[in-house]
């Protein structure tokens, strides 16, 4: 027999409430969600209804929710069958829930059938049959048209692009340019895309143009993709000039497509939370940021031997300086660039130290050389500590004057994290700005200031 509780001022009448929850995201409210909620609520006399916050989808790799929770809930709510709307925010609270709430049934859709299995222990189980032919993965690919992805270059980070991107809803990479036909039928074959030797025919092929090539050539590809009416997200640095910068954000808005810089940090949950902690006064006033991130490469990689455009700080440089133009702005008062080189004249090992009117920062990276790759952002209050690799960060520590005082934070971070990039992308070109914030025009326009900066000193 199903347990159940008495409705408050009518126990004298005995009688037995049912109640029942059920969770979704319940984006592009749709007829499906309706009956899945009818038929819920008729199992018992009181129904909740959890709803997933952003954080949490993303978080379980659902990363194309267009409605706000706030919409999603309204929806919910104007369905007409919930007694109740809860927010459902992280894994492992539907236990919980149950019990708080003394829930009878847990109800989902027949997707989920055995999932759920495991709370029969707490309440029963009843898998509700889908509705056909309808589900929010369909109405956003109805509403917003697949982009065709095209990749120009045939590098490791290509690589790593295609499964990422085949993990995001609305896009299909389409093919791969490179000029030198053997690479780029060897990366098509493998990934079973077109090869394009041929830059207009690559363009007439594509809608959006996600460019990996040497950093050295960045500047030309964007324009050609922008001046051929295709949105672009483009690797870190994306360009080397802040007057390029500048010029090619112009170019963008006039045609109106997205330029996206992309530097995955920017755009993974984890290290939004960490500035959301570190923006809300939980350690005091910032005083410093020092950020670090090394690698060891071999000796005749790119990275070390490209003449002019290889070296620690090009290669690292956008992820070290992120923390610090997030956390203090763009407006430094001075930088100064300490470098280790190697024979060739690359860097091997970078320190850039800024000031700012209210603190400094330190933005470290190295090629040749190990460190221990760490985030540290100090206040007056206390201080926040994200370890290697910080830069895809899942993991952070907030410490206080009192060591034995500690608050620890965990995000999850799913890949190799460029789908979270790529999934913000494609909001924006599908007119939903809000993940613009993550990393500003401004932001990159400085970034390409610094990296201008710095080639003129190593050069000098
Ligand atoms: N549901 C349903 N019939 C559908 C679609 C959803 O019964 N055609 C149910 C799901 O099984 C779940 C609830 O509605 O119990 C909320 O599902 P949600 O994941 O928000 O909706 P989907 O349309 O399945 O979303 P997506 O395509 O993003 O997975």
């Amino acid at each position: 027999m199903i347990a159940g509780f008495k409705i408050q001022g009518e126990e004298h009448l005995g009688r037995i409430m049912t109640k029942v929850i059920t969770y979704g995201t319940f984006d592009l409210f749709h007829e499906g969600h309706y009956r899945l909620l009818q038929r819920a609520k008729a199992l018992g006399d009181y129904l909740i209804v959890g709803v997933t916050t952003e954080a949490y989808d993303k978080a379980r790799g659902k990363l194309n929710v267009v409605d706000s929770l706030m919409t999603r809930i309204e929806n919910v709510k104007k369905a007409g069958f919930a007694d109740e709307v809860i927010i459902e925010e992280e894994l492992g609270q539907k236990i919980n829930d149950i019990k708080k709430f003394q829930i009878d049934i847990f109800t989902v859709g027949s997707d989920w059938a055995g999932s759920f299995d495991y709370l029969m222990d707490y309440c029963k189980v009843v898998y509700l049959e889908r509705t056909k032919n309808i589900s929010s993965t369909m109405l956003r690919e109805k509403n917003s048209c697949i982009q065709r992805i095209g990749i120009i270059g045939t590098g490791r980070i290509a690589q790593r692009f295609i499964p990422e991107a085949r993990l995001v809803s609305g896009v299909s990479t389409q093919g791969v340019y490179n000029p030198h036909i053997t690479s780029a039928r060897r990366f098509a074959d493998k990934w079973e895309i077109n090869a394009y030797t041929d830059l207009e025919e690559f363009y007439s092929a594509v809608d959006v143009v996600y460019i990996a090539s040497p950093h050295e050539t960045h500047y030309e590809y964007i324009r050609s993709a922008l001046n051929h009416g295709k949105h672009v997200l483009c690797e870190k640095p994306m360009v080397l000039k802040k007057a390029q910068a500048e010029e090619l954000f112009e170019l963008a808005r006039e045609k109106k497509k997205v330029l996206f810089e992309g530097i995955k940090t920017a755009y993974c949950p984890g290290f939004h939370k960490l500035l959301g902690v570190a923006g809300s006064g939980t350690v005091g006033m910032i005083r410093n940021v020092e950020a670090c991130f090394t690698k060891l490469e071999q000796e005749n990689s790119r990275e070390l031997t490209a003449p002019v455009y290889g070296g620690s700080f090009l290669e690292l440089g956008s992820y070290v300086m992120l923390p610090i133009l997030k956390l203090f702005g763009k407006d430094f008062e001075e930088i100064r660039f300490d470098t280790i080189k190697g024979e060739n004249g690359l860097d091997l090992f970078t320190k850039a130290s800024l000031c700012y009117p209210t603190g400094v920062a330190t933005a470290t990276c190295g090629l040749g050389v190990k460190s221990e790759g760490r985030l540290l952002i100090a206040g007056t209050k206390g201080y926040i500590v994200a370890e290697a690799p910080w830069w895809k960060t899942s993991y952070f520590e907030v410490h206080y004057e009192n060591p034995g005082e500690v608050d620890k934070y965990s995000e999850r971070f799913l890949g190799d994290g460029l789908r979270y990039e790529i999934s913000d992308f494609l909001s924006m070109i599908n007119g939903n700005s809000s993940s613009e914030f993550k990393l500003t025009r401004g932001e990159s326009v400085a970034l390409a200031g610094v990296m201008e900066r710095f080639m003129e000193e190593r050069e000098g």
